[in-house]
């Protein structure tokens, strides 16, 4: 196996070592007393208006389940993302906004990112928006996108960002969920020169029944392509930016009131609103932020995620700016307008440290080093990566290429869930492996369990648990607390579970082996098998689907869909292509459909419920070692699958 030393360039420089990783993590999971003075040390990193004396206070019996973090403490999230940092910093760059076109770029300092988020808080106030409301944010990669998660924070406003690449339909489902009061839009989106209708979609999301929930919309001006405007319904960002005065006294809030929600897939049912509050999550995603990204002073950070993702949540939005850390907002793609954007941007704002997915890596590794080569790229330092495993050719190339073997790579796993990293070597912490998370964040207890729940210690493969609490967890999903207990706290009674698989090597470290559940990642996105297919059955043609992921060269993994047409229907390229813009237009273009499978039965248990298993190897071009197909109601219909599969 290779491993890959820290180069002697940063490891001078690096804010940990070895020794001192190993000495700190195992102090903070010693015992109950000193993990918690671990935590209490960490909450020092955030200005408290009431400084937290009960630090931990976690129970995960059923009957008496609960989360606290920091319970009795009080603060302001806008206040450590913003005015703290104008006293000595008042003109350092928050926020470097690159456009969607090269010609296009804003610096925006701390001092005007607070008065631009303290008018947009009095504005909201205004509107009748207060603590515990909630604000739907539908926005493209712009500054507005940050501004208003501040200003919600500010008024103590639950914001709930929606990608700006999911549908109308996906729109509604959240709006009608979370029972918002006001929708933050834009006129349109652009990305890679191609506009996206979001005023549209908000126009068409509100035409859904239970989303009457909306008072206001508030329309960012970003291409100025004429949108229908609604008299009293419907007002102009830059109007009420105008019209009002930078003086926000910040709300006060309990650190266990929410922040915010994020709606994310899971096996079953609908996406789930994943519920983070507000001290817990701020002290996690700074603490991890720094250690993560041995951040200096004078970094300069681009993380690439869309705020529409938990990534740029933590690490675009509230981590970096909370430690007083300039963040690139990109509101392009690398391809646009050639593959050479990232290095060129790297170079143009003297980015340090990169952050980005190994979809968007693999993309550009395929279109030759010669892009990247255009830019110097002097000025990175660090790369990391996240969202899905990175394989080791990709991690090669980034390591070689990108990073011209100078920077180290942190390969970061975690979840919406988790709020923040919770594995990672460590900057010099470690030798790194090209596709392992390695070694657990301070304070975290990363446990490999088999599926009776018996802890498998030394060397194995199992399911990912994670033992005690870290306060970046999150607390419930949103109107729905079962659903959380059932999903999460039910499987391996006393810990979380994951929904990962995890491997632990000879030296200890891990690796992370993918979802164990019906979950795919796609592009580092998240998006569950039954979402997809009850968007399929909702198409008039589609009697019955069963979607599984299949391995693909740039996603990652890819979306297979088995179909069988209603009784009259016939196959044909234009029906496929149709069922295909269907589950786009219901879910977003995340959810294309990379194959189309037309067959007259699914492989089923004489119980009825679909042998997964068996497609998921049909889809991988698997068509020996199919395993026990003993329980199968009708064994012919296996090779009828195989057929189909192999003449596609
Ligand atoms: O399967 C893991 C994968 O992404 C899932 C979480 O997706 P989401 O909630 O959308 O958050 C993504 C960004 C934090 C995990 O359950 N995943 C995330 N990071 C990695 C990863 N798989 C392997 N390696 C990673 N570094």
């Amino acid at each position: 196996m290779k491993k890959f030393p820290t180069s002697s360039e940063f490891a001078a420089q690096a804010n940990t070592n070895p020794e001192k990783y190993a000495q700190l993590y195992q102090q903070s999971i010693e015992s109950d007393e000193s993990n918690e003075a671990f935590w209490a040390k960490r909450a020092e990193l955030v200005d408290w208006i009431k400084k937290p004396t009960k630090i931990k206070n976690i129970n995960y019996d059923l009957d008496n389940f609960k989360i606290k973090w920091f319970e009795d403490g009080e603060l302001n999230v806008s206040v450590n993302c913003l005015d703290r940092h104008l006293v000595d910093n008042p003109y350092k760059p928050a926020i470097i906004w690159e456009g969607d076109h090269p010609s296009l770029h804003k610096i925006i300092s701390f001092k005007e990112l607070h008065s631009e988020v303290c008018r947009l808080g009095n504005a909201m106030r205004k509107m009748g928006v207060g603590k515990g409301d909630r604000v739907v944010l539908y926005l493209p990669m712009v500054p507005e996108a940050v501004v208003s998660m501040l200003a919600c924070a500010r008024i103590g406003a639950v914001h709930t960002v929606v990608f700006g690449g999911f549908s109308a339909e996906s729109l509604a489902s959240r709006i009608v969920d979370s029972q918002a009061k006001l929708v933050i839009t834009a006129d349109e989106g652009v990305r890679g020169g191609r506009y996206s209708p979001l005023k549209t979609n908000v126009d068409r999301a509100l035409d859904v029944d239970g989303t009457e929930c909306i008072e206001k919309v508030i329309v960012v001006h970003r291409t100025g392509n004429s949108v229908p405007m609604s008299g009293r319904r419907d007002v102009w960002y830059h109007t009420v930016i105008d019209n009002s005065n930078e003086d926000c006294p910040p709300e006060t809030m309990n650190a266990e009131d929410p922040l915010f929600l994020l709606y994310t897939s899971g096996s079953t049912g609908k996406p789930k609103g994943v519920v983070h509050t507000t001290g817990g999550y701020l002290t996690y995603a700074l603490s991890t932020f720094r250690d993560v990204f041995d951040v200096k002073e004078d970094d300069v950070f681009w993380c690439t995620a869309d705020v529409g993702w938990i990534t740029g949540h933590s690490y675009v939005t509230y981590a970096p700016l909370a430690n007083g850390t300039t963040t690139i907002v990109f509101e392009g793609v690398p391809q646009y307008p050639t593959w050479a954007r990232i290095g060129q941007i790297i170079d143009k704002h003297d980015v340090s440290i990169l952050y980005t997915a190994p979809t968007a890596i693999r993309a550009m590794m395929k279109e030759g080093d010669a892009y990247v080569r255009e830019s110097n790229r002097e000025s990175l330092r660090l790369l990391g990566t996240v969202g899905e495993p990175i394989n080791p050719e990709a991690w090669d190339w980034y390591h070689n290429v990108v990073g011209e073997g100078r920077c180290p790579i942190v390969d970061t796993w975690w979840q919406t869930e988790t709020g923040g990293i919770l594995m990672a070597p460590l900057p010099n912490s470690v030798d790194m492996k090209p596709g392992a998370a390695m070694n657990p964040l301070y304070g975290i207890k990363p446990v490999i369990v088999d599926s009776d729940g018996v802890e498998l210690e030394d060397a194995a493969a199992g399911n990912l648990i994670i033992k005690d609490g870290w306060p970046g967890q999150m607390r419930t999903i949103y109107g729905d607390h079962k659903r959380f207990l059932e999903t999460y706290y039910t499987t391996y009674p006393g810990s979380y579970f994951t929904g990962d698989g995890a491997m632990r090597d000879e030296d200890g470290h891990l690796w992370i082996t993918g979802r164990v559940d019906d979950v795919l990642n796609v592009s580092g996105h998240r998006i569950g098998t039954a979402e997809i297919e009850s968007a399929l059955v909702s198409h008039p043609a589609a009697a019955e689907t069963a979607i599984v992921g299949m391995p693909h060269e740039l996603k990652g993994q890819g979306i297979c869909a088995y179909i069988i047409l209603r009784n009259g229907e016939e196959d044909s390229e234009r029906l496929r292509g149709e069922l295909n813009r269907h589950v786009r237009a219901e879910i977003g273009p995340i959810a294309n459909l990379d194959a189309i499978y037309i067959v007259d039965a699914l492989p089923k248990t004489r119980s009825g419920k679909i042998m997964r298993r068996i497609l998921r190897k049909l889809a991988a071009g698997e068509f020996d070692g199919l395993g026990d197909t003993s329980t199968l109601a009708e064994a012919s219909v296996v090779d009828d699958l195989i057929k189909t599969v192999k003449s596609a």
